[in-house]
């Protein structure tokens, strides 16, 4: 501001000089600012044209004189040069506003001339920046910490200087823009300056570590001509927290016992943090920011959390969760190892297995022994695929042996175990077929036969026709009941008439017991003449051709079924569900 307004009246100066032609004496040069080192010569130019008057000069408002060897005429001969060499410029001496002067050409004349003081500065070097902060001087290799987020006002001062030093900022290379600079003459030494730069820095996380410098320029220092102060940012912030060594993929195929996991909670914060972790709640004895887990077992799973905490404040927490797979185990099956129920009743059976993910169930009826060693027995059906096995209205052919598979998938991979077998035992009452019949031929051996299925085995059986009674084993005359053949709970009895004649021809009941009860089951036999023989054979011929064809369709039927119920299994499948079936039975071996 000074120096332009210095500029502007230096010009209006020379335009009324310029416009005015009439030989009235005026300013063809003017002094202008000048700096000079301590102890070197300066030069105030000055020169007049038409000059008439007598030169003077005066230095803060007073007269100065002219001594040899301290302030001395420029060019003493010239009719027009006012200038004026200052020797052996001293700072005490010489450094203020000088003022050229000259007196009016006439005492009746009014063109005396005053110019516009200039400055003389005698240069003192300042001394070395200083950053300042919250009031006190900061040291060479001190830090300035501050807040993130915040504003922190840095100041810079170099002292004692003229003219006062110019002063930047640099955050590492970039040039920051201070908020102002003030120059103010020092109080004790009205000749120089202590100039003062006021920075306004935001602090942010990024800055941390950054070093901030101070450049004060000035002419007087050594080459290049400045110097410079620095400090280190020390940005202080909350810690923020993450984990790391969880990928997503690992975190799936967590398997207890296989597999091993490693955490870790990085933490960043300034002033270093403190990190723990805790699990479900409850902080971990953990060593630090890593959480080893190996291998992992499945009370490792849960939801884990890490935070981290300086004098600043508390991270916000980083959340993980581990889901450790393991494979099922049945632990326990019931309600017994052996069930007995009654005919008829209803039978729950119930499994419960552990396992991550939470496994199925399935429930096998009498699987194949080569099958069912371990995991789901190949080939087979499952009775059931829920933890409870229902049998509304129990029959026979579901007693036998049950097996319970806990089924789930880690990975892509199938796991079971399977459970111990349940016994199941059906008692009750005999049951059996219908009224069947029986065919002989007159003369011949005739067969008549019926079969029951009871648990407990039958105790007393016995034939009954007519008034007679013929108990199981025993014989009366033709007639002999043989001790039935048993397979699977069920049993065949058979009465054997030997010479059977037309008049054998009528209906045998079978009377059979056991502790819960009895039944009776009558068979109707059917006895054929000889004489008759001729249109028999025909209807005979054709009944056989039918059962040979039915018979294949059985064995056929027969095998499949054996191939997957060997004999030496108990199986009551063919009883109750099928004793309607007259038909004859040349799948099940008969040991008589
Ligand atoms: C400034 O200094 C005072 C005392 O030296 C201290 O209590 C205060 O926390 C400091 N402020 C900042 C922003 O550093
Ligand atoms: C202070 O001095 C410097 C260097 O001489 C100059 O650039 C700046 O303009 C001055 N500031 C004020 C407010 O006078
Ligand atoms: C200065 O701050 C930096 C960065 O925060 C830090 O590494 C260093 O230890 C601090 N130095 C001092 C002396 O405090
Ligand atoms: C997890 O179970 C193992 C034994 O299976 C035990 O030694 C350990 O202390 C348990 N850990 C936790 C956190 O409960
Ligand atoms: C159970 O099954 C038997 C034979 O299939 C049948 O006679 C009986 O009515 C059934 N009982 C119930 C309660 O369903």
């Amino acid at each position: 501001m000074k120096k332009g307004g210095e500029k502007l009246l230096e010009s209006l100066f020379l335009f009324i000089l310029a416009t005015s032609v009439d030989g009235v004496q005026r300013f063809a040069e003017l002094p202008t600012y000048t700096e000079v080192n301590p102890g070197e010569d300066a030069l105030l130019k000055c020169r007049i044209s038409d000059k008439k008057g007598v030169c003077s000069w005066q230095k803060d408002n007073k007269p100065v004189g002219i001594y040899r060897g301290k302030y001395e005429w420029a060019n003493e001969n010239s009719p027009s040069d006012c200038s004026l060499w200052v020797r052996g410029a001293t700072l005490q001496l010489d450094d203020g506003q000088w003022q050229c002067q000259l007196t009016a050409s006439n005492y009746d004349v009014q063109d005396a001339l005053s110019s516009p003081p200039a400055a003389l500065a005698v240069r003192v070097p300042p001394q070395a920046p200083r950053i300042l902060f919250n009031g006190s001087h900061i040291m060479p290799g001190q830090n300035i910490t501050v807040p993130a987020g915040s504003r922190a006002t840095v100041v810079c001062e170099a002292r004692y200087g003229n003219p006062p030093a110019y002063i930047e900022w640099y955050l590492e290379k970039e040039r920051l823009s201070a908020w102002s600079q003030t120059n103010a003459s020092e109080v004790e030494r009205p000749r120089v300056w202590a100039a003062r730069s006021v920075l306004e820095l935001a602090a942010s996380r990024s800055a941390r570590g950054r070093q901030l410098a101070c450049r004060a320029h000035h002419p007087s220092y050594p080459q290049p001509y400045y110097k410079d102060a620095f400090t280190m940012l020390d940005v202080t912030f909350v810690p923020v927290v993450s984990i790391q060594g969880a990928d997503a993929s690992t975190l799936a195929n967590l398997e207890e016992g296989s597999s091993a996991l490693t955490l870790e909670c990085k933490a960043e914060g300034n002033p270093s943090p403190y990190v723990w972790w805790t699990k479900d709640g409850q902080v971990l004895a953990t060593n630090g920011p890593m959480l080893i887990l190996a291998p992992v077992a499945r009370n490792h799973s849960g939801n884990y959390r890490c935070q981290a905490r300086n004098s600043l404040g508390t991270s916000d927490a980083a959340r993980i969760d581990i889901d450790v797979k393991y494979s099922p185990r049945v632990t326990w099956v019931g309600p017994d190892t052996v069930v007995e129920a009654n005919l008829f009743s209803k039978v729950t059976l119930e499994c419960r297995a552990e396992g991550n993910p939470p496994p199925e169930y399935q429930w096998f009826h009498n699987p194949s022994p080569t099958s069912h060693t371990r995991g789901i027995p190949e080939g087979e059906y499952p009775v059931s695929s829920s933890a409870h096995l229902e049998l509304h209205n129990v029959t026979y052919n579901q007693h036998g042996r049950y097996y319970c598979v806990a089924v789930n998938q880690i990975g892509l991979e199938d796991r079971s175990h399977q459970s111990e077998a349940i016994t199941l035992n059906v008692l009750g009452p005999p049951v059996g077929a219908d009224a069947g019949a029986a065919h002989a031929w007159s003369g011949n051996e005739a067969r008549v036969t019926a079969t029951v299925c009871a648990d407990p085995p039958p105790r007393r059986a016995a034939w009954l026709w007519g008034s007679l009674r013929l108990d199981v084993p025993s014989q009366i005359g033709r007639y002999r009941a043989i001790d039935p053949s048993g397979v699977d709970g069920c049993y065949r009895y058979s009465l054997l008439v030997s010479s059977a004649a037309v008049s054998d021809a009528r209906v045998y009941v079978l009377h059979v017991e056991n502790e819960r009860g009895f039944s009776s089951h009558a068979v109707t036999l059917t006895v054929h003449e000889t004489e008759h023989l001729a249109p028999l054979i025909a209807s005979a011929l054709v009944i056989a051709a039918l059962l040979v064809v039915i018979t294949c369709l059985v064995i056929r039927c027969c095998k499949r079924r054996r191939v997957k119920k060997p004999s030496s299994q108990r199986t009551r499948s063919t009883l109750t569900g099928k004793h309607h079936d007259p038909r004859p039975r040349p799948c099940r071996p008969t040991p008589e």
